[in-house]
């Protein structure tokens, strides 16, 4: 092929489709993730002119889930319609962490755990490619705020960035192979992910064994001839016929290895070609199975937050339903942005209500019309408000944790006119409940559902499906406690991760901080009661059993929630970090086993002195429960690491080297010596344990200052060789 066929390769034909070149036709790509938002017109027509598809639940939602069968499901389903509608890559999933609540698009990302993203998003991204087409895993790396997302530098120690920010990443790199990985819009400590030379050839190919393609976010790239160089394959949108040209002229004039380039236009060919091996023409979707599927994952995300007097399900025989606020009627089920896509169909949640009810029921759009809604509710038997955030989108983050203040005064009212209140919240992320929550009795925490969400929520509120849904993200009291609060979104082109690996309920917990609701937290219309608890070592992994009974009467399913903890490590650890988690249905009075496997590489840290990942050797506390705060059963076990004995250097402290066997015995020995020749005083003051305390973060080679001849480069020499 020739330089510039290659150039021209690299760069997109338009914004939805690769460049054709002699013998190597176009694919087209659409966002994502959610669902197709196929163009129909391609570059300058507004968000809404696409291909209806089905909207299913964004992340938020999914996430919500904790099945990774649903997410498996539900990248199927998206396959089924790119297929008919002959895309051959969706741009999803969005794996980034939901490091603070207000970020922008946490409505589109999973988590603020990486394994919990990391396994569901695996098993999605499984689903989609299984069917023939390809996924785009982004944004990589950690963009996790919206504020200056074009250039901010998210600065990061690398402990934090592969354990939380990279690890999801390299989980669904590893186990499912992405066709496509997209790179962020941002720095990372200073250099643009485009351009990122380390994150995207030696992290991600390197270390991962990355070999598919590697795409810009659109409008990313700020130098092609960089970006190549680096490991980015394909830019996007195109054309960009004067980067095509530079990129070329680089290769002519030899500022760019020719290999760097064929490369990257080699990896777009070799995607187009699955793309298109894949592709089945004239195919088609059941939209009205889609839409089940919608509602399915839907009603299986809603959280129950509250539930007092066990005032949910509504039981047939209400005498009146109130049903107030008008995202009842015209419901918020998606963010704004890439993501938006044009349904299928829209239920909505006052039409469910209604045909689920068996009772009048008695509408008010509320917010601008208090009073109206205020008199339904004090002649109703029952009051459902909903109220949510107004507005979330890519491009800006929220700028408070609060619910708009009319949707609070309607709750208030409301709440004040009818003790049997249920608030029904629709919000892409978590918004403040304290104090309010305390005035309602049930509380349904509905996110972004979705298209078929309004009949998901008359669903989980009349009992036809039995809430399992559980926090992906911390409900904090206030966002002054949460650990992200003082250094987000940073300021002056940079944010610091200053919370490092304490992400989230790492943070909460670290500091043993009151909550409103905790990660993993999710009520059900049953009871579980946990028992039996045993793990052993199998191959590679810890095999976590036990036991979930239901002791309720209704069937149900239990998000059964594996922590661990190491209390003595190198390191400073989280208090408690999920490592496993599986959705278990239980039926009425039945009990059932569950078998989880904790890899032993997952209770890995980041070692920034070795540079690799480190399991140490330990007594792991291995909790199980139906929270991070609701652990009912924990064991211990002895795992024996994979921890290589650190050699001791000039460099290594005195305590360093009275900690390891060898040291200690060597140094220990001419110490001894040195207050044998007599005269040492440092030597016979190491005797004394408060003398010890003072020089015990003193580098052996600076006791050489303190000394002298007695301990010359000669005894150094010789305890190099006696500790090693
Ligand atoms: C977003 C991506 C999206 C792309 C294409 C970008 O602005 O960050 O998530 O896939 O646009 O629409």
């Amino acid at each position: 092929m020739e330089i510039e066929e290659q150039a021209a390769l690299t760069s997109g034909a338009d914004f939805w489709h690769t460049t054709a070149v002699p013998g190597v036709p176009a694919i087209m790509v659409s966002d994502g993730p959610h669902g197709v938002r196929k163009q129909v017109f391609g570059e300058g027509h507004g968000l809404l002119d696409s291909e209806p598809s089905t909207c299913f639940p964004p992340a938020v939602a999914l996430g919500s889930t904790w099945d990774a069968d649903l997410a498996r499901r539900v990248g199927e389903a998206l396959a089924a319609e790119c297929l008919a509608k002959d895309v051959a890559v969706l741009l999803g999933p969005g794996i980034n962490l939901k490091r603070a609540p207000l970020g922008g698009r946490n409505f589109e990302y999973f988590s603020e755990d990486p394994i919990l993203t990391g396994v569901l998003a695996t098993e999605w991204v499984a689903g989609l490619q299984s069917r023939g087409v390809g996924a785009s895993l982004k944004h990589f790396a950690i963009n996790s705020q919206e504020t200056d997302r074009m250039r901010v530098s998210a600065d990061v120690d690398e402990r934090t960035l592969r354990e939380m920010y990279l690890r999801a990443f390299q989980r669904v790199v590893e186990r499912a192979r992405p066709w496509t990985v997209m790179c962020s819009y941002n720095r990372i400590n200073g250099v643009y992910a485009s351009q990122h030379q380390w994150l995207l050839t030696e992290v991600l190919r390197g270390e991962w064994g990355y070999e598919g393609v590697l795409v810009s976010d659109w409008g990313a790239v700020v130098d092609r001839v960089e970006a190549v160089r680096a490991g980015l394959d394909l830019t996007m949108p195109g054309p960009d016929d004067a980067g095509d040209r530079a990129l070329a002229a680089a290769v002519h004039d030899g500022t760019l290895p020719a290999p760097a380039l064929s490369t990257a236009a080699g990896r777009v060919e070799a995607l187009v070609r699955k793309a298109l091996a894949a592709a089945r023409p004239g195919a088609t979707f059941d939209a009205a199975e889609h839409h089940a599927l919608a509602r399915e994952v839907a009603s299986r995300g809603i959280v129950l937050l509250r539930n007092e007097g066990g005032l949910l399900p509504l039981a047939p025989g209400e005498a009146a339903i109130a049903v107030l606020g008008e995202p009842a009627r015209s419901p918020r089920y998606q963010g704004g942005g890439s993501s938006l896509i044009n349904p299928t169909r829209l239920d909505n949640a006052l039409d469910a209500i209604t045909a689920l009810a068996g009772a009048p029921v008695h509408f008010a759009p509320g917010y601008d019309d208090v009073d109206a809604a205020v008199a339904l509710a004090r002649a109703a038997s029952v009051a459902i408000v909903f109220a949510g955030t107004e507005e979330e989108t890519e491009g800006s983050d929220r700028t408070g944790l609060e619910l708009p203040a009319r949707h609070l005064e309607l709750i208030e009212r409301v709440a004040a006119a009818n003790p049997r209140t249920v608030v029904v919240l629709s919000n892409g992320a978590v918004v403040r409940t304290a104090p309010w929550d305390a005035a309602v009795p049930a509380l349904v925490e509905g996110w972004l559902l979705g298209q078929a969400g309004g009949a998901a929520l008359a669903d989980v509120l009349f009992g036809v499906v039995n809430p399992s849904g559980r926090l992906t993200e911390t409900i904090p009291q206030r966002l002054e406690d949460h650990p992200a609060y003082l250094d987000f979104p940073g300021e002056q082109g940079h944010v610091r991760y200053g919370e490092g690996v304490h992400v989230g309920y790492r943070g909460f917990d670290a500091r043993d901080q009151d909550v409103a609701y905790p990660f993993g937290f999710g009520l059900s219309y049953t009871t579980f009661a946990y028992s039996g608890l045993a793990v052993s070592t199998v191959d590679g992994a810890l095999e976590v059993r036990l036991t979930v009974a239901n002791t309720g009467d209704r069937d149900g399913r239990e998000v059964v929630q594996v922590y661990t903890s190491l209390g003595a490590s190198r390191v400073r650890r989280a208090a408690r970090e999920l490592k496993a988690f599986a959705s278990v249905p239980v039926a009425a009075g039945a009990a059932a086993e569950v078998v989880l496997r904790v890899e032993l590489a997952d209770l890995a840290y980041w070692d920034v002195e070795v540079g690799r990942w480190v399991v140490e050797a330990g007594e792991y506390t291995i909790a199980a429960g139906s929270s991070s705060r609701d652990l009912r059963l924990s064991a211990t076990v002895a795992v024996d690491g994979d921890d290589e004995r650190r050699v001791l250097t000039a460099e290594s402290t005195i305590a360093e080297w009275f900690a390891d066997p060898r040291g200690a015995a060597a140094l220990g020995e001419a110490f001894a010596a040195m207050a044998a020749g007599g005269g040492d005083t440092m030597a016979q003051g190491m005797a004394d344990p408060a003398m010890f305390t003072l020089m015990a973060s003193m580098p052996l080679a600076r006791v050489a200052a303190f000394a002298g001849d007695a301990f010359g480069p000669d005894t150094m020499a010789a305890l190099l060789k006696a500790a090693n």
